[in-house]
């Protein structure tokens, strides 16, 4: 799906990414710090990958030859596809001094904004690599959505209120940063009292990214967030975890209608978002590969291959009947686990 250029490009252009033909997290495997693999020796990362690839299609072309409506609308703004730019922090360590929290979060607002979906921006363990791309967000007219993280209660105050004055029309928190640095780092846990106490603070919709269990998603629900990511940050946490993909039908079956429902990890076209939306999710994150169209092709490498992703979404719905994604059944794919 990202065009041969853009892939050759980016290649010359990044550090410790290789820019596969197929980004599956095999060949950066465990290059976590720095680096976009996966913990331990990638098994999550690869697992989310593979599990996604290993759900079929189920072809039914005898339908009404009407153009599959592709769009979405999430916390009532309308969106020309349901998936976004997943959130990455720091891309100058991992992916090399091209791009920094700044420059990226320009060039995937920018080109998310042209394909019509947004992008999500990351953070890190100083409140600056939040603050940069919220900066962003703001000198774009809200085209984007903070994921802070798991700070303690007056650095997340912070964040809330920055979120809120660049106009953003939700902020996200990757609640499980606590597992990214031995001991949590500066990151928290908490409970979902603290939870609720929390989102009584913020004016925005609140996204919990780093849902793994319908307990989890039930006390997401319990606590006033609006919207969970089903996601295993990427795999960058632990090579046990299952992949996102696996846990999402049972947590869907739980919480759906009641919570917006995200998931992220190893989705790279839109074939992939159709599956994620035939298993439960409402919308997709896309990670690493826009990472790649932003460093071999900037605002219009990023257009392009959301464009791509976007129009093989239409491809699988237009195979299967589906003229809206409210069209997208469970029956519409094989899928073993
Ligand atoms: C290099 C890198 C940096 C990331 N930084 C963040 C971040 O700052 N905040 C966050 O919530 N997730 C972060 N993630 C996780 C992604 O948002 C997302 O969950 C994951 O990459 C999705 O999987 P995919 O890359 O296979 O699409 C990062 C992932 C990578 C690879």
């Amino acid at each position: 799906m990202l065009t041969e250029e853009i892939r050759k490009a980016a290649k010359e252009n990044m550090v410790l990414c290789s820019a596969c033909p197929v980004c599956d997290c095999r060949t950066c495997r465990g290059r976590v710090a720095p680096g976009p693999g996966g913990a331990g020796n990638g098994e999550n990362a690869i697992r989310s990958f593979d599990k996604v690839h290993d759900i079929c299609i189920n072809m039914d072309v005898v339908n009404e030859n009407i153009k599959p409506d592709t769009s979405f609308i999430m916390f009532g703004k309308t969106f020309a596809y349901p998936f976004f730019i997943a959130p990455i922090g720091l891309p100058q360590r991992v992916y090399g001094p091209k791009l920094d929290d700044t420059t990226y979060a320009e060039v995937l607002i920018s080109g998310g904004a042209e394909a019509g979906i947004l992008a999500f921006t990351g953070g890190g363990p100083m409140l600056e690599v939040y603050e940069k791309p919220v900066a962003v967000i703001k000198q774009l007219g809200g085209l984007g959505i903070p994921t802070m993280k798991s700070f303690p209660d007056d650095a997340v105050f912070r964040c809330i209120e920055l979120a809120v004055d660049a106009g953003a029309p939700a902020l996200a928190m990757d609640i499980d940063c606590v597992g990214l640095i031995p001991g949590g780092g500066p990151f928290i846990r908490r409970s979902e009292k603290e939870l609720a106490q929390l989102v009584q603070k913020c004016p925005l919709p609140l996204i919990l990214k780093g849902v793994m269990t319908p307990r989890a998603a039930k006390a997401a629900i319990d606590a006033g967030a609006k919207g969970i990511v089903v996601s295993s940050h990427g795999g960058r946490l632990s090579p046990s975890l299952p992949a996102p993909i696996e846990v999402l039908e049972e947590i869907a079956n739980n919480v759906r209608g009641k919570i917006t429902i995200i998931v992220d990890g190893g989705f790279r076209s839109g074939e992939d978002v159709f599956k994620a939306m035939a298993l439960g999710a409402d919308a997709v994150l896309i990670g690493r590969p826009f990472a790649v169209a932003a460093y071999g092709g900037g605002v219009e490498g990023v257009k392009n291959y959301a464009v791509s992703v976007g129009e093989n979404l239409r491809q699988a719905m237009l195979l299967t009947g589906a003229k809206t994604l409210a069209d997208i059944r469970r029956e519409m794919v094989r899928c073993a686990f």
